[in-house]
Parts: C-alpha cells; sequence; structure tokens
C-alpha cells in the first residue's frame, strides 16, 4: 500500500486521523489507532493556554507509547510565544508539531490565530522557522486561504520555511461544509512543492480516498470518524480489495466501550466530552433518538459504562 514519510516518520499506509476539538482526545485517538489510522494529533490547542498550564490543556496535551506517531496541534497570535513554549514542548513526547491557520471560529480569529494567521503567511513562515530550529518535525494545516484564495503562495512559502510537511482542507477560512471541498486546489499544490501534501474534505469512503491519494501522498479523515472510528478499517480494505464493506453498529459500539475503559484509565475527559462523542455513536441503528436520549441521562462513567454494556449483551 503506497504510503509515506513526514521528516524521518514513517507511516503506516496514508490514513490520518484528523485533529478535531472535542473529539481527538487520547482514548479516541487510541481506539482509531486501532481501527488502522496511521497518525492522530491531538485538538488544536492555543499556546496561551499551553503557557499558563491551563488543567484542561494539560490534559488533552496527554499522550502515551500507545499514542504513536502523534502530532500535537497547536496556534497563536504571537511569535514571541511559540519561542517561550519551546521547553514544554520539548517535555511532551511529540513526533511533530502542526500549525492550525485554519480554524475559522470566532473566538480563535479574535485571538488571531488559526485562519487569521492565513492573512499574515509572515508569522506562519517565523512559526516554522522556531518550531524547526529547535529540531521538531514540524507541519502546517491550512485552508486555500482566508477571504481569497492564497494556497499556492501560501503553500510555496510554508515549504520554503522548512516544514516537512502540508495539511490542506480544501475550502476557504469562510466556507461553511455545504460548500464542497475543492481538490483541484490539493492537486495544484502538490505539483507545485516537494514536501508530503496531505488532502482532506469530505472523505467518507474507500472509493473517495482511491480519488484522494490520486492526487496528494496521504488522505486525512475528520467528520467522518466521529462516532465511526471503524472507517479506517473499512477504508484500509478497499484500498487492498477494492470491496467498500458497510458500516456495522455493532463492532463499532464496541469501539466505544473500548473508549470508556481508556478514558477511565487515562482520567482525560470529563462527562460532557464523554456523552457528545457516545452519541456520535449512537446512530444509524433503530431506535438512534431514544438511545441517545437515554445516554444524556447518565449522571456518571460507571452509568455510561453499564448502559453501553447491555447494548452489547443485547447485540
Ligand atoms: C468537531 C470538529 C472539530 C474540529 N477541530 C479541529 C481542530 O482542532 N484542528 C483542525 O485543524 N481542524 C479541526 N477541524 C477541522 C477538521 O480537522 C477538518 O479539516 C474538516 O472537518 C474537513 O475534513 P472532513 O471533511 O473530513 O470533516 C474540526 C472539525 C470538526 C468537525
Amino acid at each position: 500500500m503506497k504510503s509515506f514519510k513526514i521528516g524521518n516518520i514513517k507511516l503506516k499506509n496514508p490514513l490520518l486521523l484528523a485533529p478535531m476539538v472535542d473529539v481527538t482526545d487520547l482514548p479516541y485517538r487510541l481506539i482509531c489507532r486501532k481501527a488502522g489510522a496511521a497518525l492522530a494529533y491531538t485538538e488544536m490547542l492555543n499556546v496561551g493556554a499551553i503557557l499558563h498550564e491551563n488543567e484542561k490543556t494539560r490534559r488533552l496535551m496527554k499522550t502515551c507509547a500507545d499514542d504513536r506517531p502523534i502530532g500535537i496541534q497547536i496556534t497563536g497570535p504571537k511569535v514571541s510565544e511559540f519561542r517561550t513554549v519551546i521547553p514544554i514542548l520539548k517535555t511532551g513526547n511529540y513526533d511533530l508539531i502542526d500549525i492550525n491557520c485554519g480554524c475559522p471560529s470566532i473566538r480563535t480569529l479574535d485571538n488571531e490565530s488559526g485562519s487569521f494567521l492565513l492573512k499574515k503567511p509572515e508569522k506562519i513562515a517565523s512559526y516554522i522557522k522556531i518550531l524547526k530550529d529547535n529540531g521538531f518535525i514540524t507541519t502546517a494545516k491550512i485552508r486555500l486561504g482566508f477571504r481569497n484564495n492564497n494556497i499556492v503562495k501560501i503553500a510555496k512559502l510554508i515549504e520554503k520555511s522548512g516544514a516537512d510537511a502540508l495539511t490542506i482542507h480544501a475550502r476557504l477560512a469562510h466556507d461553511s461544509y455545504k460548500i464542497p471541498a475543492d481538490w483541484k486546489f490539493i492537486s495544484d499544490v502538490k505539483k507545485q512543492i516537494g514536501i508530503p501534501v496531505i488532502g482532506n474534505g469530505d472523505i467518507t469512503d474507500g472509493k473517495q480516498t482511491t480519488e484522494m491519494l490520486k492526487i496528494a501522498d496521504g488522505a486525512m479523515i475528520a467528520r467522518a470518524a466521529i462516532g465511526d472510528p471503524l472507517i479506517f478499517k473499512r477504508i484500509l480494505n478497499y484500498l487492498k480489495t477494492g470491496k467498500e464493506e458497510g458500516f456495522d453498529f455493532s463492532s463499532n459500539i464496541k469501539m466505544f466501550d473500548e473508549y470508556l475503559r481508556l478514558a477511565k484509565k487515562y482520567e482525560v475527559c470529563d462527562l460532557p466530552r464523554i456523552k457528545f462523542i457516545g452519541a456520535n455513536f449512537l446512530r444509524n441503528v433503530k431506535g438512534a433518538a431514544k438511545m441517545r436520549a437515554d445516554l444524556m441521562q447518565k449522571k456518571s462513567l460507571e452509568e455510561i459504562e453499564e448502559f453501553v454494556g447491555s447494548m452489547i449483551f443485547d447485540i
């Protein structure tokens, strides 16, 4: 199977789990890896929050020996903070640092971070140089532009600054998910830069992954992996056999059971997060709405474990 390297990290296959706020915590990454994801990232973390040693941020930064290779995704408004945060990043056992230049949330834009950086390409370049000078394998995740498409210019600058790979979510910062990701620009960039390009946007099955891998080195999956970690297994099977397997509720709910076990072990998830993630598993099956409503009533991790356990017993 075609795969690629980021710096000296050799990926076992070309499928990546996208960074996702409220989703890609340590237990979630571990179940997606078990299903086949070759690389996973923390959710986006603001450098300011890391520097202030915010308790929630610290939990989200947690990783473990099985959680490899791992990228920590960071963003922030200040070059000085990128310098100050280096010692903390060095203690973290991360394989690579990814710079988020794509988040369009109002809070992030107010903080002059995320996709705001697409308006300040020279800042992205400075961040990359600081991380590279400190020995980190460094990548960036960008969109096609802020309001105007400047993807080729930014991609070339990112390469010139020393980045080891580039991920492109093929939409402008303010495009909603209703606007299809435009993969043509991923293809354009791939032809014009030499570092690996990871394509992202609207991948939901094996056939689309195959199309993405014709134009990019890697395929990154976000929404389709929420509540369905086994998408990685199905896609890998498609890449080997050309056969698309269907979603299987009972196998997937066992993955949520595993998530709960890991959440208990690593103590990184609060109850609202576990319920949000769990609700995404309860779909594509008869009675899903009632199951989700029942889940929301649960008052502890133990109650959720019991609820999910009975579901496994029932199927
Ligand atoms: C719930 C959620 C949280 C997200 N959080 C992040 C994040 O922390 N960092 C990031 O770079 N992108 C984030 N994204 C964007 C995704 O990584 C991805 O670029 C986008 O959803 C397109 O991929 P998809 O079509 O496979 O969903 C998030 C998306 C979703 C749905």
